[in-house]
């Protein structure tokens, strides 16, 4: 656990605070008042762009794990949303499910402050709640800073998947097993 972050132990409601980080910035639940401004973090930051009802969809089926970070003008800088997939399981028919993390992004002016580990440190024990037998993703192969996160956090990479992204980028699939 980051020793930068301090929990708020009375939360109330989706828009009241999880964290506090650096006395700075707060990590809380996603609001759909939220979503455009979520939105334009990942316009900014991130290639791949969704729609509005992709968003919504995700905060409609698994927002307890879809968290922002708000600065001090009140401002989005950074969210991280979740899902939940059935997927068979190798050995069986048998259904396991898998919490994937659909997107991370910081905005680049609030980087490098521990904004993302933040928002990974507190979504991962709300999605791990669903069941999952592990956490899956997938990075560019040469997106350096998201790979270095995600080790952190003991993701290991399992696979390549060959040009996944759409301008033909090859993807690792990294896996963590729910311990
Ligand atoms: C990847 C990203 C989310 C990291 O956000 P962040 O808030 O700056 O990350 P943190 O401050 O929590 O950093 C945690 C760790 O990530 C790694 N990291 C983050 N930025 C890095 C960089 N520029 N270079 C190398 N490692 C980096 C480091 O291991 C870092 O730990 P350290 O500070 O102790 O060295 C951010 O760079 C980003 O939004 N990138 C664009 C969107 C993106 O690529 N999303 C992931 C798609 S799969």
């Amino acid at each position: 656990m980051n020793k930068k972050i301090g929990i708020d132990k009375n939360v109330v409601n989706n828009s009241q605070p999880l964290a506090h980080l650096n006395n700075l910035y707060s990590i809380r639940r996603c609001t759909v008042h939220d979503l455009e401004g979520v939105i334009a973090v990942n316009e900014r930051e991130l290639p791949e762009d969704y729609p509005y009802f992709f968003y919504k969809n995700i905060l409609d089926n698994f927002g307890d794990a879809f968290l922002v970070a708000v600065s001090p003008s009140n401002e989005i800088i950074g969210y991280i949303m979740w899902r939940v997939e059935k997927t068979p399981s190798l050995n069986s028919l048998r259904l396991i499910h898998k919490g994937h993390l659909v997107s991370i992004a910081v905005d680049s002016h609030h980087r490098r402050k521990g904004i993302a580990t933040a928002l990974l440190t507190y979504s991962m024990p709300i999605i791990k709640k669903y069941n999952i037998c592990e956490y899956v993703l997938e990075v560019r192969v040469s997106n350096q800073p998201a790979i270095n996160l995600y080790k952190k956090f003991n993701f290991q990479v399992h696979s390549i998947k060959k040009c996944y992204y759409r301008d033909g980028e090859n993807a690792y699939y990294m896996i963590k097993k729910v311990s």
